[in-house]
């Protein structure tokens, strides 16, 4: 596909310089109309002058695949309240729940099917893509090669289209990311990375394309590496740190859980509502705030038996068993205990609002509305 690649090549001074411009407004730099609107003064201009105001953006036009997992739905609400409902489409492969359906814009979209992509990106004038299907750690070592072809067949389809169309790409990439050979506190930015999962080589791999084509064509490619991600309301997708999210379903429940980790093991984590933020706030940064292209961003870090102590403040009588399950305990022991993100709170402001104490109220506190909601007894 990349030879059918006709735009952000780097080819003058000059060209370069528009396109940096026209990417920081998340445009077709296609459009020869764009290309005259700024002289070349006023663009070397601006593009030197950090301090100056970047041109007026436009309203995003938003396109998730993938959107029907655990992070699309409310990535897509918030989006929604800023930019308006019409301008962000969901999709994924999977029929919508009803209320999904009736919240906005939702079409089918098979990663795989490059051209079906292609429509969708023209006919409806997106300017960002976020590119969230995958298979996760646990259900990727389950079906490998489903995995490389969704995570990886799947991504170049949406490289592609983002070079042909000038689109702002975020892809998220993960802990997973990084392998036993890599600094675990804190992983940095920047270091050895040889993770011994499919969905780790082909996030690292997908980190990799993204960067060489924003150096080599101006791609404005850009990736967040998130912690495993904790919220009520989708269920998680099968990666390592699902038994956060489990074990308040089941305190409230059951009075139960039944951890597949040992108690000891430590993993960076963070709320959803965070991790809706993080993505928006980056993807709403300026070019020339970024100094990299892929970031890592954390909020906290802590074991099952730390996660237990605190939701016994709430729920004393919580009972606790642990029986490690070997495939997932071999990737969460290969993986950082903590995420250095000091690069992203330096270049683009990144802040956590949500500790351990914050997260463990609010999923206590939201999964007992909703069962109270749905008639359901809680423990
Ligand atoms: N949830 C986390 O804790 C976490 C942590 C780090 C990174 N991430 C990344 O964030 C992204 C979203 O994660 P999630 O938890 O929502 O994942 P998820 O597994 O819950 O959802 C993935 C979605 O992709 C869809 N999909 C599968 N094959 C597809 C195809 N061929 N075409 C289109 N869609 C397809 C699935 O139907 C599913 O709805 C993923 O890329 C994941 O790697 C998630």
């Amino acid at each position: 596909m990349l030879s059918g690649v006709r735009v952000c090549t780097p080819a003058t001074a000059l060209f370069r310089s528009f396109c940096q411009g026209c990417r920081s407004r998340a445009s077709g730099c296609q459009r020869p109309g764009r290309a005259m609107s700024w002289s070349p003064r006023q663009i070397s201009q601006w593009n030197s002058d950090e301090s100056s105001d970047p041109p007026p953006s436009e309203t995003p036009r938003v396109l998730i695949t993938g959107g029907l997992g655990q992070l699309g739905v409310g990535l897509a609400r918030m989006l929604r309240q800023q930019y308006g409902t019409e301008n962000v489409i969901l999709s994924d492969i999977k029929k919508p729940p009803t209320e999904v359906f009736k919240s906005g814009p939702f079409v089918y979209a098979d990663v795989l099917d490059f051209k079906n992509l292609r429509e969708l990106v023209v006919n409806n004038r997106i300017t960002w893509l976020v590119h969230y299907s995958a298979l996760l750690s646990a259900v990727g070592e389950a079906n490998v090669s489903l995995a490389r072809t969704i995570n990886i067949t799947g991504l170049h389809n949406v490289l592609d289209l983002a070079l042909e169309n000038c689109l702002r790409l975020f892809v998220p990439s993960t802990i997973g990311a990084f392998g036993p050979s890599s600094p675990r506190d804190p992983a940095p930015d920047l270091c050895v990375q040889r993770p011994r999962t499919i969905y780790g080589v082909s996030k690292v791999h997908g980190e990799l394309m993204g960067e060489y084509l924003h150096h080599k064509y101006g791609l404005d490619f850009r990736c967040l590496r998130y912690p495993g991600i904790i919220s009520v309301n989708t269920k998680p997708g099968g990666g390592t740190t699902d038994y956060a999210v489990q074990i308040f379903h089941d305190a409230l429940s059951t009075g139960h859980h039944e951890c597949y980790l040992r108690p000891d093991t430590r993993l960076p984590m963070m709320h959803i509502a965070d991790c809706h933020r993080a993505t928006i706030e980056f993807m709403q940064a300026p070019e020339y705030q970024l100094s990299l292209r892929t970031y890592n961003i954390s909020a906290m870090s802590f074991t099952p038996e730390e996660l237990v102590e605190e939701i016994r403040k709430h729920l004393p009588h919580l009972k606790v068993t642990y029986n490690p399950d070997p495939v997932r305990q071999n990737i969460a022991d290969s993986w950082p205990v903590r995420f250095d993100d000091s690069n992203a709170r330096r270049d683009w402001g990144w802040q956590p609002a949500y500790g351990l104490p914050e997260l463990v109220t609010d999923m206590l506190n939201t999964i007992r509305e909703k069962r109270t909601n749905a008639g359901l007894s809680t423990s």
